[in-house]
């Protein structure tokens, strides 16, 4: 496996850790009340489970299992997607916190773009990747 590969799977699995055990929170919280701060924690939840986990496997995996590029050059330009994992980290986490306590637009806002521009890095150094076997 690529070292991308392992930094982003092994990052989907924090999320997934950190997300369903806020998950588990809330569903606890539903049925045997202990504080309404809780349901804060529900934009965090559905950011960390949804991209900082879904996406970030699925993505890490993808820079693995995809096709070589050439015969000759498997990954191609790997600056492309390395810069992909800092853009949607750095965005989980800026919404993450952004979202906990209703913060600022701005933030939110800020939080979105990275994000773009992090699926944006990935498309565009994907693409090139996906293809039929033999060409
Ligand atoms: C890949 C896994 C998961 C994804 C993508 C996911 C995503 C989401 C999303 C998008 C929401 C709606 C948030 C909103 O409306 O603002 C949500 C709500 C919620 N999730 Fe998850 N979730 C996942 C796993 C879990 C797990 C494992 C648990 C519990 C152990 C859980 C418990 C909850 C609860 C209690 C809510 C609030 C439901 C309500 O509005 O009444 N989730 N989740």
């Amino acid at each position: 496996m690529p070292r991308l590969s392992v930094w982003m799977v092994r990052t989907a699995l924090l999320y997934l850790g950190v997300g369903f055990t806020i998950g588990g929170l809330l569903l606890f919280n539903k049925g045997v009340y202990i504080d309404a701060a809780i349901w804060r924690l529900r934009p965090v939840h559905a950011e960390i489970a949804l991209i900082g986990w879904t996406l970030q496997l699925a993505l890490g995996v993808a820079f693995w299992i995809l096709p070589r590029l050439t015969r000759t050059e498997r990954y191609g330009r790997t600056w492309l997607a390395w810069s992909g994992y800092g853009l949607l980290n750095a965005g989980v986490l800026l919404l993450a916190a952004a979202r906990w306590n209703n913060g600022p637009a701005e933030l939110t806002l800020a939080g979105r773009v990275l994000e773009l521009l992090a699926v944006a890095a990935f498309a565009v150094y994907l693409w090139p990747r996906v293809k039929p076997f033999g060409k």
